[in-house]
């Protein structure tokens, strides 16, 4: 990649998501690593966290963590957000990030019939999801009965106080890639008749339920930031809305809910969000029609400074990695996102915002190219 700190431009300086104040416009996305036995974050994980801090982003929304519901995942070495000894593992991360500089939000998930039928975690025990199927649209699991939707609302309500009292600086919830809320969203995964299901705002229904539970729960200050994608798991050509009549109806129960902040989950940030409703932009990503119809603030994301499109080791963008850098500045400056989320450029090389910002892109490891 080629070294100039002006490549970057105003995404260099400060950012306010809501009331988290940020030194710079750099977040590191949330990526599942399956390194904290028994669920709990232990020293390694808090120095994996620490090093990004250390290496310059603004932000660290932590990989996803299970929520207090048995079915929320699947894995024992995902780590959880509940229970003492988890707390004080987070406690220990959040400390390090803080010494950084660098703000904190952990990722509140629950993976509904992604758990699958082979779960490890609470072996035995059915996936459960809004109609009880999987994202192939096959029978898995059972479908949730009212009564388990409000127990995880709960548990989402309180892992979010929970964030709170350890000192985190917001919380993100896991609305994307075809896990239990985007199930919700989806008409595919959501056959419900029970007003959680139905029509694009029942749909929304309980996800803006749980966003008011969050919002009682932390009080009026505390950020909800709130990850939604198109894109599932294993179906990347997936929709929730296919313009942004349609979109408008998906987000604004969620912002009416309490949502402060939309991260919105693409694999390309420098595609148009809707091809067909450019409105004579060059560009506009989702992001930017997601802030537009929200008037929130967003986070972009999508292959920035790597060699490949996600999945980790995908096909390679169109554009080369210099121009996309310069297409991602003039989105900014068209006023599309505040601030861009880095995922797999932070596995390869955690200074990778340093680096660049001091004209040492030379020396940055970049995925995908080893
Ligand atoms: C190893 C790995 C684990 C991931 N785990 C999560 C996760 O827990 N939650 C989530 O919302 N996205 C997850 N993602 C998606 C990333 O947050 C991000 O959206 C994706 O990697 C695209 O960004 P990038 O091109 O900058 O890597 C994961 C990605 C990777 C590579």
């Amino acid at each position: 990649m080629t070294s100039a700190p002006t490549r970057l431009g105003g995404l260099l300086e400060p950012a306010q998501l809501s009331s988290m104040s940020l030194r710079n416009r750099f977040a590191m996305a949330p990526m599942t690593r399956g390194k904290s036995p028994g669920g709990v974050p232990n020293a390694e994980n808090a120095e994996y966290y620490r090093a990004r801090a250390a290496g310059g982003v603004g932000l660290i929304i932590t990989e996803g963590t299970y929520v207090d519901d048995p079915a929320a995942g699947k894995s024992e070495s995902v780590p959880r957000f509940h229970g003492e000894d988890s707390a004080a593992g987070w406690r220990t991360v959040v400390e390090g990030v803080h010494a950084e500089g660098a703000a904190i939000i952990p990722q509140l998930w629950h993976v509904g019939a992604e758990r699958g039928d082979d779960a490890t975690l609470n072996e035995g025990l059915p996936a459960r999801s809004p109609s009880g199927l999987a994202l192939s649209g096959s029978a898995m699991g059972e479908a949730m009965t009212t009564a388990q939707i409000d127990h995880v609302i709960g548990a989402f309500a309180d892992a979010a106080a929970l964030a709170k009292s350890i000192g985190f600086d917001g919380i993100e919830l896991h609305g994307a890639h075809g896990y239990l809320l985007d199930e919700f969203l989806w008409e595919r995964t959501n056959r419900r008749d029970d007003g959680y299901g139905g029509s694009r705002a029942d749909r929304t229904a309980m996800p803006a339920e749980l966003v008011r539970a969050v919002r009682a729960a932390v009080g009026p200050d505390f950020p909800i930031v709130y990850r939604y994608s198109q894109w599932k798991s294993g179906n990347f050509s997936a929709t929730l809305a296919d313009n942004p009549g349609e979109l408008e109806h998906v987000l604004t129960p969620l912002v009416d809910a309490g949502v402060d902040v939309f991260h919105v989950s693409t694999r390309r940030h420098w595609l148009p969000g809707f091809p067909d409703a450019a409105d004579g932009h060059p560009v506009k990503g989702l992001a930017g029609w997601t802030k537009e119809l929200t008037g929130r603030p967003v986070i972009t994301v999508g292959a920035v400074g790597v060699e490949t499109v996600f999945v980790s080791k995908g096909p390679a963008p169109e554009v080369p990695i210099d121009e996309r850098l310069d297409i991602l500045r003039e989105q900014y400056e068209r006023g599309e996102f505040d601030v861009v989320a880095l995922g797999r450029a932070l596995l390869a090389d955690a200074e990778w915002v340093a680096k660049m910002a001091s004209g040492r892109a030379d020396s940055i490891t970049v995925f995908g190219t080893r």
